[in-house]
């Protein structure tokens, strides 16, 4: 580190690239923006005014050689994570890099080995871990208010790319770019909440999916996916491109059951979540639904973006490493195969990770 404060760049200034950086501007410590890459000059000026972000390049590679920068974030359309990452390891800069953390387990796992070749750290940028409303879950959870988890649910859906969300570039519709639908871009999220809670992996998978279009050869636009834990948990998850709902709204759900306890959380409207909690046991038993008082005081964005700046500053791990990314992403190549040839895949079939959407 050069200064006393962490040199990052940033690989990729588009959409998902303004939200995180504007979410965490505010809060930012022992950090400064040293550099931003995107093969769109405008947007590089953009960040520039916007952030005051110190240098522009039109090549990631400048900026992999830029001193200064001690760290990088890679933001940039998914088929462009594992060449950029590895390239960064290489370079000596830590990465924070967006899900899906790549198109396959064969370039997630090189993803990881260049970063432990070259000592840096390797972030999967699952942003819901650092959500309170999931956090206040894992406590429930963790105090035993739920008593033993036996099932879990998950939602998370919209009304679809160019609708709900607009990226400022066009590549997540193209299937070599983006490596599938709401499956690889939703759905990685919650397999990773899913076994951050369930706190085992998962065994085998069965899928469903379709392109309610009937377009051929499209990406799908609908997967409800069926999980097996090693723990004996069930779970299942439902993503979607094409769900009817208030304009700038996602419609996310978590749902988990244990022996004692249930508790639902639903994003419905924008900006308001709710936590919903009942219980056969203690002070709360059968008043029946309790809505628990969690708020967000800081967006998430900014906690993941300061996590990985205090992690590598302080030589810790991050809550998410390589291997999170990798898991969700060998869980989507095998629901790919299970809906592919109808059957349910085990995860010791490796087979999988040859097959993409
Ligand atoms: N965690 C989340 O909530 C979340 C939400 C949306 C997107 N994402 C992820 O973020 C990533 C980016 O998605 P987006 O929606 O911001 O896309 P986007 O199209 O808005 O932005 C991508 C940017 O990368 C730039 N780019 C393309 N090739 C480049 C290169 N070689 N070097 C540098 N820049 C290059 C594009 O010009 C564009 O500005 C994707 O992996 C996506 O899955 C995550």
């Amino acid at each position: 580190m050069k200064s006393d404060k962490l040199g990052i760049g940033i690989i990729g200034c588009g959409t998902i690239a303004e939200r995180m950086i504007k979410a965490w501007h505010p809060h930012m410590r022992n950090a400064r923006l040293v550099a931003a890459s995107d093969i769109n000059g405008g947007r590089v000026e953009h960040f520039k005014e916007r952030f005051g972000v110190e240098r522009g390049y039109a090549e990631e590679s400048a900026l992999l050689n830029d001193p200064d920068v001690d760290a990088v974030f890679v933001l940039t359309p998914n088929f462009l994570h594992a060449p950029q990452t590895i390239a960064a390891a290489r370079a000596g800069k830590h990465v924070l890099c967006q899900k899906p953390l790549a198109l396959t387990t064969d370039e997630a796992s090189r993803m990881i080995d260049a970063a432990k070749e070259n000592n840096v750290t390797l972030m999967a940028a699952f942003v819901k871990r650092f959500w309170p409303y999931y956090a206040a879950v894992r406590k429930l959870i963790d105090d035993g208010a739920l008593g033993r988890v036996v099932s879990i649910r998950t939602q998370f859906s919209h009304s679809g790319i160019g609708k709900y969300y607009v990226p400022a570039s066009n590549w997540f519709n193209d299937r070599a770019k983006a490596g599938g639908g709401p499956l690889a871009d939703l759905g990685v999220h919650h397999f990773d909440v899913m076994r951050w809670l369930v706190g085992a992996e998962v065994d085998y998978v069965s899928a469903e999916m379709t392109n309610s279009n009937g377009v051929s050869d499209a990406l799908e636009d609908n997967a409800i996916v069926n999980l097996g834990f090693a723990n004996g948990v069930v779970g299942q998850g439902y993503y979607s491109f094409t769900t009817v709902a208030p304009p700038g709204v996602t419609l996310e759900r978590l749902e988990v059951y244990g022996t004692v306890g249930s508790v639902i959380v639903t994003l419905s409207h924008p900006g308001r979540v709710v936590v919903q909690y009942c219980t056969e046991t203690g002070p709360l038993a059968n008043l029946g639904w309790v809505d628990l008082p969690v708020t967000e005081p800081v967006p998430a964005f900014g906690l993941m973006l300061q996590h990985f700046v205090d992690c590598i500053r302080e030589g810790r791990q991050p809550v998410t490493v390589g291997e999170d990314g990798l898991r969700t992403v060998e869980i989507a190549e095998h629901a790919y195969i299970s809906a592919k040839e109808g059957r349910r895949v085990s995860m010791r079939d490796h087979s999988g990770a040859k097959a993409v959407a």
